[in-house]
């Protein structure tokens, strides 16, 4: 539980709140590089509050601007790509993409007026098959070149979601490790027969449904182990990631030896709706892309937002939960069961009301971690995490997998023993 006061702090993220500086330390993602092609349209973008159009100019150079053009407030998605930026439709205004005006048509020709004018922009870089901005004051750190982002092209693929509800919602339900037992329970095999029990259950999450739960901070945030005793007798450990500030990164449930897992970036459009980031990795082969595109194509819409959605009551199916096909009737698309979760928490869940148990040390530790970062930064300070030399963008203490460990090893035991081993991003 959260008094009022903390639940804010955590939540509100806009232009001056101590949630939103926190955030703003950091860069995020902002579209998928798919969404933004050479050549592709101007696209408006609501991040953090503010309204922002993201383009590339007639040279292919990406920017990202006000929504609102400084003249008189006309919508700069809907301008033209010339004369080396964005041109207002509305009385022919162009803008470069550090915001410079570089014509205002009818002013005088000296340009002074030009330069009076301000116009948001922020720095904005393609790196990992997504669109990155930093919106923070001062010198941008790097953006951290974890392996699911620098890792071959061909073993990897980002995706955008637009969730509606505050983003830590979404951040938290990526870090919880409990809730797998029941919300994503499924049966009925399909892919991989080594994960299912002879009932068709997903034996991973249904074999030991209260995992043993341990973390640890590290110098990207935090890690989250859930230790699991199999039916066999098999000691089955799981470990996932917290990043700073709204990152997490969850492994799957395929059996060990495990070759992927997926990076989530949760980054608020305001405070009550947000945008899902995944990249999904594999570290050893090539990515299935056309499966993974096929299974969005099903199960997100053209607005971005999951088929399954509040207005259709997630289209459960109480049958199917009959059946026992699936605990929650809500079919087999995972990202959609956590869609229900956490859109059904409220805009901004009150965390006032809520009683968190011995399942929940996870998010009362990414809580933390939080508040002591805003904390940080309120005593002058500056947010936890950041990287300014290229040769510290390393992540020597990055590990997500899940494994078969020994009898008598926990997740840090187990940490320390293959250190070293986990595979480093492919070059
Ligand atoms: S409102 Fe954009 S040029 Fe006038
Ligand atoms: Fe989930």
């Amino acid at each position: 539980m959260l008094s009022k006061d903390q639940n804010d702090l955590v939540t509100r993220t806009g232009p001056g709140t101590p949630g939103g500086d926190l955030l703003r330390s950091y860069w995020q993602p902002i579209a998928t590089s798919e969404e933004m092609p050479i050549g592709g349209d101007p696209m408006p973008i609501k991040i953090l509050s503010e309204d922002l159009v993201l383009f590339r100019d007639d040279k292919d150079r990406l920017g990202l601007t006000g929504l609102h053009c400084p003249h008189r407030g006309s919508d700069m998605s809907y301008g033209r790509i010339e004369d080396g930026g964005i041109r207002c439709l509305y009385h022919g205004w162009l803008f470069d993409i550090d915001g410079n005006c570089l014509d205002q048509p009818g002013e005088p020709e000296d340009k002074k007026f030009c330069q009076k004018v301000r116009y948001t922009s922020y720095p904005v870089e393609d790196k990992g098959g997504v669109i990155w901005c930093y919106m923070g004051a001062g010198e941008a750190p790097l953006i951290p070149d974890f392996q699911f982002m620098t890792g071959r092209q061909e073993n990897r693929i980002a995706f955008r979601v637009v969730q509606k509800c505050n983003w830590l919602q979404g951040l938290e339900s990526s870090t919880d490790p409990a809730h797998v037992s029941y919300l994503h329970r499924l049966s009925a095999p399909e892919a991989n027969s080594n994960s299912y029990d002879s009932r068709g259950n997903n034996r991973f999450f249904s074999d030991d449904i209260y995992p043993r739960l341990q973390i640890e901070r590290t110098s990207f945030g935090v890690r989250i182990h859930a230790l699991r005793k199999m039916s066999t007798g098999e000691n089955y450990l799981r470990v996932n990631n917290y990043i700073y500030p709204c990152g997490t990164t969850p492994v799957g449930t395929e059996p060990p030896p495990v070759k992927g897992y997926q990076g989530r970036w949760y980054v608020p459009q305001d405070d009550e709706s947000h945008c899902r980031f995944e990249f999904i990795y594999r570290h050893g082969e090539p990515l299935d892309k056309e499966f993974w595109r096929k299974q969005k194509g099903d199960n997100v819409g053209p607005d971005k937002q999951h088929v399954r959605r509040a207005e259709n009551r997630y289209m459960q199916d109480r049958d199917e939960m009959k059946r026992d096909d699936t605990f929650a009737g809500l079919g087999r698309y995972i990202p959609a069961h956590d869609a229900f979760a956490i859109e059904t928490q409220g805009k901004i869940q009150d965390r006032t009301q809520e009683h968190l148990g011995s399942t929940d040390i996870v998010i009362i530790e990414v809580r933390k971690a939080l508040l002591d970062a805003i904390k940080q930064m309120q005593a002058g300070g500056e947010a936890p995490g950041l990287l300014r030399d290229p040769e510290q963008n390393t992540f020597p203490d990055f590990i997500c997998t899940a494994d078969f460990i020994e009898d008598g090893e926990d997740g840090p035991a187990y940490i320390k023993r293959i250190l070293g081993a986990f595979p480093k991003a492919a070059e």
